[in-house]
């Protein structure tokens, strides 16, 4: 009795310690073995991650990271909500191999700001087309620009505060004079709402491309309101295109110039 008992007990540690030592602890180079490692690890793909684990995958390594890793976009598709930009492929623009990454950003922002080429791509056909624009605009404006650059466009918001605020940056004034020597391109407004200046911080990842654009048309409003005229952007283009004629036209114009291979996008497109 006294011998079975403890048999049972023997019996018991070691199947314990099996167990255990089945489980493996993990030890230098060894990771450890897990007891059902699919409830741990998903089976699935995850996007943009690199999950392989040895003991459960359909693939190889290679093919597991193939398949997780970034792909770039198909060539000639312009992703839903983005715009197409002549500026999206930062590496367009490069001239030799030697230029870094800052140098590159900093010329390609510079050709930004002076193309006169770059125009508003939501173009309102009539007045109450106009009027929603620049409503979101205005809502947009407040939200994002207001407190440093004020209700009227002027550089002075709550920030501010003709310096006496808590920001000490003094903020561009859209209405005076002095703004527009400087050249009063759509693409210095855009240059500046994906990059920022100054002390002015990048707004690329607060406002989707269209929204760029309203708040763009608001701030022409404010200028024109300024000089005491109407804002009418399209009034010279009677058989204005809708917006999604312009849309799409800007899309299939951008389709042309695709080159041949994807290269890596910058963010102007986003
Ligand atoms: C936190 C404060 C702040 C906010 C918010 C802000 N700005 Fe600015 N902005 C500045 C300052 C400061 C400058 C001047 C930078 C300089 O000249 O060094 C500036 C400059 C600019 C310029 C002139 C750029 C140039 O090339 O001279 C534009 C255009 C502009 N901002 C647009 C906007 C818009 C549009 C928004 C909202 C989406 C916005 N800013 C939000 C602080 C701000």
């Amino acid at each position: 009795m006294k011998n079975t008992r403890s048999i049972y007990s023997l019996a018991t540690i070691i199947a314990a310690s099996l167990l255990l030592w089945s489980c493996g602890r993990a030890d230098g180079e060894f990771t450890g073995s897990e007891y059902m490692p699919d409830m741990g690890h998903s089976i699935a793909y995850e996007a943009n991650v690199n999950t392989y684990y040895y003991n459960n995958t359909w693939g190889t390594e290679e093919a597991y990271y193939d398949m997780a890793h970034p792909r770039k976009p198909v060539k000639g598709t312009v992703a839903r909500g983005y715009l197409p930009s002549k500026y999206q492929y930062l590496e367009d623009f490069r001239a030799t191999g030697e230029e870094t990454q800052v140098i590159l950003q900093e010329k390609v922002r510079k050709m930004i700001i002076v193309d006169a080429s770059i125009v508003n791509p939501i173009q309102p056909r009539d007045a109450d087309e106009l009027a929603a624009v620049l409503e979101k605009g205005a809502h947009l404006y407040k939200i994002n620009c207001e407190v440093c650059h004020g209700e009227a466009g002027d550089g002075n918001g709550v920030l501010y505060n003709g310096g006496d605020g808590k920001y000490s940056a003094k903020p561009a004034n859209f209405i005076n004079d002095d703004f527009y020597k400087d050249g009063n391109t759509d693409g210095r407004f855009l240059n500046a709402i994906l990059h920022g200046k100054g002390m002015m911080q990048s707004h690329a990842d607060k406002l989707s491309p269209a929204e760029r654009w309203e708040v763009i048309h608001y701030i022409r409003s404010l200028q024109a309101n300024e000089k005491g005229v109407d804002y009418n952007p399209v009034a010279a283009v009677n058989v204005a295109p809708s917006m999604e004629e312009t849309m799409e036209a800007v899309t299939e114009e951008h389709t042309e110039e695709q080159h041949e291979e994807a290269h890596d996008g910058d963010g102007h497109g986003k």
